[in-house]
């Protein structure tokens, strides 16, 4: 069995810095032509020099054959101001701004503990055109960690749109039936979803012992929740597109006191993809999900060449080289059914 498809892009892709790029860059780029490259760095890329220096820095990496175009975003912070926006927008290599509740996820401790101090910068945004990318959770200690995704659609996400009805928004890596059924009520809205929230439950992560590396942000929740997802991402609905949030961490990090949220995707992203849509006979839908959906919602064409995946079973790697360290592969050791030719 052989699967053409149009060649997909990653909506929401952490590449990291520095010496990580050799890794990461290239097992990108072996299936995706584009990919939103989000700016959590430290420091965070607040800047329109500071994204294009790291555009630069990603391209340095690319091995020589590969193509790769990353789509640059800005880190939603006080100093991103209307100014900042009219740059960005004039820059044909910034496609967004990423919106980060103060201390939601890895390296957000910079930003938007109040969305009214930024809302000057957010009008500018909605006038303009840019999108906003949304890191969609409250943070107040009394909300249940499971509960945050749902809480964040209500408090902020609803008075928000109600305030900027033109501003483009993406709901990043939904987790929950919640936000499903927002997206869908908002037809100006997009989203996009991730694979591990496409194959895993909560159980998956907590039940016969705890496993690091499938805890992320969102954190996985129950399986209506999941279910909902996979009824969205393979129903060929323009809203819902492919994004990996592909967020790798050294294992020394992920397998510790503290471990950090992330899980490393991309490599084999596509067949996983290809696995889950098989699996509910959905698979004519991968090439809207992963191919078409997500340039459409952006305004930018559609990638003109292919990628085919064919049925042949081969083993993910368990982990690999980063950087000075090792980061494990979601399903590293475990087989994946297609394989990208
Ligand atoms: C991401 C990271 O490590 O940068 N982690 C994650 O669990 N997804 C940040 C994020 O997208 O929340
Ligand atoms: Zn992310």
């Amino acid at each position: 069995m052989e699967l053409t498809l149009t060649r997909p892009d990653d909506w929401h892709l952490h590449l990291r810095d520095g010496a990580a790029l050799l890794t990461t860059v290239p097992d990108t780029a072996r299936t995706f032509h584009r990919a939103i490259i989000m700016p959590n760095l430290r420091p965070p890329v607040t800047t329109v020099e500071a994204a294009l220096a790291y555009r630069k820095r990603i391209l340095d990496a690319l091995p020589s054959g590969m193509s790769f175009d990353p789509l640059m975003t800005l880190y939603l912070a006080p100093e991103v101001s209307p100014s900042t926006i009219q740059k960005a927008v004039a820059s044909a290599n910034i496609q967004g701004v990423k919106l980060y509740p103060r201390g939601a996820t890895t390296n957000s401790d910079a930003g938007v503990a109040d969305l009214h101090g930024v809302m000057t910068t957010l009008e500018t945004m909605a006038e303009t055109g840019l999108p906003l990318l949304i890191h969609g959770e409250v943070t107040d200690r009394s909300v249940d960690i499971f509960d945050r995704e749902a809480v964040f659609l209500d408090k902020t996400l609803d008075p928000l749109i109600e305030r900027l009805p033109t501003l483009r928004v993406v709901l990043e890596h939904i987790t929950t039936k919640d936000s499903v059924d927002f997206v869908k009520a908002h037809p100006r809205m997009g989203a996009t979803i991730t694979v591990h929230h496409l194959m895993y439950e909560r159980n998956d992560m907590l039940v016969g012992g705890i496993r690091p590396h499938l805890y992320c942000l969102p954190i996985l929740k129950r399986s209506s929740h999941r279910n909902a997802l996979i009824e969205a991402a393979t129903s060929g609905d323009s809203q819902f597109f492919l994004g990996t949030d592909s967020a790798p961490h050294a294992i020394s990090e992920k397998e510790s006191d503290c471990g950090c949220a992330g899980c490393y995707t991309a490599p084999f992203a596509l067949e996983l993809y290809a696995e889950i849509f098989e699996a509910y006979s959905k698979l004519e839908r991968l090439e809207a999900f992963a191919s078409h959906n997500g340039p459409d919602f952006y305004g930018l064409p559609r990638n003109t060449d292919t990628v085919t995946l064919i049925k042949k079973e081969s083993i993910i790697p368990f982990a690999k080289a980063f950087g000075e360290n090792e980061v494990r592969l979601l399903r590293g050791g475990e087989p994946v059914t297609w394989s990208l030719v």
